[in-house]
């Protein structure tokens, strides 16, 4: 029966809510998508390596941790709202005013917080395609209408994205290094881009990766937030700081923008904990180091057990390799899963023969190597 609890028929729900939630389709958590003990729980297996969620496999700073379990004894009190200690440490580093950080529950709320801002019903909101999901979740959930611009040879084709700008663009989402194909949009082309916009559309670079790349043809869009007004820049504790379940992300913009943020922020939207252990990793510099080190030794570690296998991928800049499988990717994801190595179908980004596979511990990586080498094998 198509009956809610409160007596109305789900579809009248549907009708009373935005109009726009007939377009989306809540987060669906498959196998990929759960913490590691379900999935271990649902595969019957003691070993499972979770390839498929871009995670730093291992953990985070101690003095994150040491910070966080500090935090648990003031519990009872509500936290800064602001987060003006962390948002004072990320400023001086970055070389920007504190008033220029908003700090939010994950990148996520950011993406959310500037369409709830910005994105009336019709606006158009250009985003590269396939990229992160939420940029046009966030943008549907306003009513606004996303524009996807296909990559060329999987990266962002930014002469594209000029000419798919029209009087109604109102923002464009730019993920640099873009997730699922871990390619980068360079300095030159990123400053292409911002001269050539209109300076009221909104151009949002999401920079979740930034931490991972070596090539030195990448600019992080901050260097131009000086000098360009329409820019937000966002910004993670999720990757490379490792700290992906205490949820803290940031953005940087200018004061304008910020604070109509603000104004859409629930006030205490960064819980005390992922607070103080945000802190305690940013100042970890150490630890940021070894982190980078280990992302890269472990992706050539990685492009070895591919070329291996004789299997196609798109060099990374990112902490995953797309990779392609030359058949139905469903059929090396199933052999993986089959072994505890759970991976990303890259189908879900509309590349059907590509699995986008995180950079593991490198045991992890050995084991996916000599499967992915018995898949080969066996044609
Ligand atoms: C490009 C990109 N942006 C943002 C996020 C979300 O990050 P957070 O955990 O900070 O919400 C992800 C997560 O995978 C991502 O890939």
């Amino acid at each position: 029966m198509d009956k809610g609890i409160g007596g109305l028929p789900q579809r009248v729900w549907l009708q009373l809510a935005r109009p726009s939630l007939a377009h989306l389709q809540p987060f669906a958590a498959e196998l990929p998508d759960l913490p590691v003990e379900s999935i271990k729980q649902k595969l019957r297996k003691d070993y499972v390596a979770k390839l498929s969620f871009n995670e730093n496999p291992y953990g985070p700073s101690p003095r994150a941790i040491e910070a966080m379990q500090a935090q648990l004894a003031t519990l009872h009190l509500y936290q800064d709202a602001t987060g003006d200690e962390l948002r004072q440490a990320i400023a001086a580093d970055l070389a920007v005013r504190p008033e220029q950080v908003i700090l939010t529950n994950g990148a996520d709320e950011l993406i959310l917080l500037l369409a709830l801002a910005f994105l009336n019903p019709e606006d158009e909101v250009i985003i590269p395609s396939p990229t992160f999901g939420q940029y046009r979740a966030s943008s549907v959930a306003m009513g606004a209408r996303p524009i996807a611009v296909p990559l060329t040879d999987f990266r962002i084709d930014i002469e594209a994205i000029l000419e798919a700008v029209s009087p109604r663009t109102k923002m464009v989402f730019l993920c640099n290094p873009n997730n699922p194909t871990g390619t980068i949009v360079t300095g030159h082309e990123l400053e292409h881009l911002l001269k050539s916009l209109r300076e009221d559309i909104l151009l949002v670079v999401d920079e979740a990766y930034i931490d991972y790349v070596t090539d030195s043809e990448y600019t992080s869009a901050l260097h131009y937030l000086p000098r360009r007004a329409n820019l937000v820049v966002i910004r993670t504790f999720s990757k490379l700081h490792a700290l992906a379940a205490a949820r803290v992300g940031f953005g940087l913009s200018h004061e304008p923008i910020v604070n109509l943020l603000h104004r859409v922020r629930p006030p205490f939207n960064v819980n005390g904990i992922g607070q103080a252990g945000a802190l305690a990793s940013w100042q970890d510099i150490e630890y940021q180091g070894k982190m980078r080190e280990l992302n890269t030794s472990n992706r050539k570690y990685l492009y070895s057990m591919l070329e291996a296998a004789d299997l196609p991928y798109v060099p990374s800049q990112a902490n995953f390799v797309l990779v392609d499988t030359k058949q139905d990717a469903a059929i090396m994801y199933k052999r993986l899963e089959a072994e505890g190595i759970i991976v990303r179908n890259a189908a879900g980004f509309g590349l059907p023969s590509h699995l986008r596979i995180t950079v593991g511990r490198r045991e992890d990586l050995a084991r996916l190597g000599q499967i992915l080498r018995g898949c080969s094998a066996v044609g």
